[in-house]
Order: C-alpha cells, then sequence, then structure tokens
C-alpha cells in the first residue's frame, strides 16, 4: 500500500491516477475526505499534518509514501511523516523537494525549508529518493482570469527564463521511484525541456488558444498582491517572490536530463501542457475554481 500525501493537490492527485494505472494499492491523505473526489478503489483517510497523531494513523499498513508538504511548517510536517513512517517499518519514502534545495547560493525560504524537510527524512533512516523540480507549468494557471477577460498575462521577473516542468512528468518521475527498483538514495532535480521567460510562455498560450494575448511585466508587490488574491497565504507569497527575486536563471534555465533517464519517455513541452490544458484559459468553457500555489 502506497501512501499519497497532498493527494488532492497538482501532483498528488496526477500521481494517484499513475499508481492506479499500474495496479498499485493507494491510501490518500486529505484534510476533507468528503470533498476530495479521489477515483473509486483509493482509500481515503482525513488527516491533518498539523495532527501528529493522525500521521501516524495514516501510516498503518502501508509500505511506501509519497511525502508532499509545503508552506512554512515543511520541516514539521516532513519530520513527523518520516519518523512515522520509520516507527511503522515503511520501506520507502519519496520526497516532493525544490529544485532550488540544490543550488548551494540559494538562501531564500523555500530552499531552506526544503533542505531542512530532506534532512529530516534522511535521519529517519528510512530509504529514500528525492524529486526535485523546477517551476511548475502549472503556475501559469494563475495567469488563467486575466487571459480568459482581457487577454493578458501580468507576471514579474520578465527577463528570468525557468525550464518549467510538467506536474505529470512529475509525477512519473514519482511512480516510478515508488514502484521500481533503483531509485533508493538518489537525488532526482527535474526540468522540462525548454527554459522559457513569462513572455515566452505567454507567446506559447497564444498559440495553443489561437487568440492574441500580451505580456505586461509587473512588479514584484504588485505579483505578491495577485498571489494573495488567489488564496496563496502571506507567508507562502512572500516566500515565493523571494524564490523568484533570488533565484539566478543559470541556476533556473538548465535543463536536466533526469525525467527522459528515470521514465523512459521525454519531458512534455509547454506547448503540450497548454494543450491540455486550454479549457482553463477559454472565457467560454472555463469552470470557476480555485488555482492552486
Ligand atoms: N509550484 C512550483 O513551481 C513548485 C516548484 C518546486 C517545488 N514545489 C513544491 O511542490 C509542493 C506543492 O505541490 P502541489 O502544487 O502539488 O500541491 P498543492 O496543489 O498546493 O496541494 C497541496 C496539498 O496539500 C494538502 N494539504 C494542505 N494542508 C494540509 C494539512 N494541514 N494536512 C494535510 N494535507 C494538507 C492539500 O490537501 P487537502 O486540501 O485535500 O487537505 C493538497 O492536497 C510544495 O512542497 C512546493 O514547495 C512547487
Amino acid at each position: 500500500m502506497i501512501l499519497v500525501t497532498g493527494a488532492t493537490g497538482t501532483v498528488g492527485r496526477l500521481l494517484i491516477d499513475q499508481l492506479l494505472v499500474a495496479g498499485e494499492r493507494v491510501r490518500a491523505v486529505t484534510r476533507e475526505p468528503a470533498r476530495a473526489q479521489l477515483p473509486h478503489g483509493v482509500d481515503v483517510v482525513g488527516v491533518d499534518r498539523t495532527d501528529p497523531a493522525s500521521t501516524a494513523d495514516a501510516m498503518r499498513g502501508v509500505d511506501r509514501v509519497f511525502l508532499l508538504t509545503s508552506g512554512p511548517g515543511i520541516p514539521e510536517y516532513d519530520t513527523a511523516f518520516a519518523q512515522a513512517a520509520a516507527d511503522a517499518g515503511v520501506a520507502r519514502v519519496v520526497k516532493l523537494s525544490s529544485g532550488r534545495a540544490g543550488d548551494a547560493t540559494a538562501t531564500d525560504p523555500i530552499p531552506a525549508w526544503h533542505r531542512a524537510g530532506e534532512a529530516a527524512v534522511r535521519a529517519a533512516g528510512v530509504p529514500w529518493t528525492m524529486v526535485r523540480p523546477l517551476g511548475f507549468m502549472s503556475n501559469a494557471l494563475h495567469w488563467a482570469g486575466t487571459i480568459r477577460e482581457q487577454g493578458t498575462v501580468y507576471a514579474a521577473f520578465g527577463q528570468g527564463r525557468i525550464a518549467v516542468v510538467d506536474p505529470r512528468d512529475i509525477a512519473a518521475v514519482a511512480a516510478a521511484a515508488l514502484t521500481t527498483e533503483g531509485h533508493e538514495g538518489q537525488i532526482y532535480t527535474l526540468s522540462g525541456p525548454q527554459p522559457l521567460t513569462p513572455g515566452e510562455q505567454t507567446a506559447i498560450l497564444a498559440e495553443v488558444l489561437d487568440r492574441p494575448l500580451r505580456y505586461v511585466e509587473v512588479t514584484p508587490a504588485q505579483a505578491r498582491h495577485a498571489l494573495l488574491e488567489h488564496g496563496v497565504p502571506a507567508e507562502l507569497a512572500d516566500a515565493i517572490m523571494a524564490l523568484r527575486a533570488d533565484a539566478l536563471e543559470a541556476f533556473t534555465s538548465v535543463v536536466h536530463p533526469t525525467i527522459e533517464r528515470v521514465t523512459g519517455r521525454a519531458p512534455r513541452t509547454f506547448a503540450e501542457w497548454a494543450a491540455a490544458h486550454a479549457s482553463d484559459f477559454r472565457a467560454d468553457t472555463a469552470v470557476a475554481g480555485t488555482v492552486r500555489s
């Protein structure tokens, strides 16, 4: 049985589908099982990671764990999950970390939280794999509202290229690490196939959506405000802005061969991701909902 934390989120939800296709038994962690809408056959458990007792309960009968936590509590939550996994005799923990945890020059909060989380997993003594993606392609969903309403993308740091990665490919690497051998002690830094600025992403979206779009560079303060409007908590919004301000293009624009090496499949392009999510950006088909960070 594989325990998937962050099961209703961007990566976790995609991972569950891939694990079910592979014939695995899955237990999914969510705070609200009644609202989770997870596939039939998944054992859905109500767990709040702020409560260590419920974390330990979720581990019963589990032999592998996908560990996804977020925000300033990452070190604390990863410590609790990793310790509970060790106590339960779990054979393997695959932690979703951050690409910039591997950037020795990074001193902003998000890489620091993930480094502390990784250290907690190592210290627990359970066999581990670290999955460190660069920026998610799905972050572009933050632009969906203004694309639908104004045909415009507002984003900061217009010159910075990031080799953004499709969350489905992140899930595929995690699935491989959970279900096949040879991944113990590995650190997988994941990128997409192409470093892109926000303006270049906007041009690709325009081509896929077959409508003109313009890119407008905004200040970091305006971009932070937009994150708050999307429901991102203030401390996390500050950390995201610090990460973007501190990230050096020399680091974020590197294309890594890891996805193809681990999964045997070339990483998806931003155009492929955009085509798969085109309805989110089209005014006539958009479904109201929240956007996750
Ligand atoms: N976005 C990027 O560009 C990027 C890049 C590199 C690394 N990362 C890392 O990726 C991770 C985020 O992944 P994601 O975008 O897939 O997540 P996400 O979509 O934001 O989903 C968050 C998940 O956490 C769960 N959750 C929130 N609070 C919880 C609590 N108190 N107890 C239990 N579960 C809780 C939510 O479940 P319920 O609401 O159902 O309880 C949800 O499934 C973070 O660690 C981030 O640092 C992100």
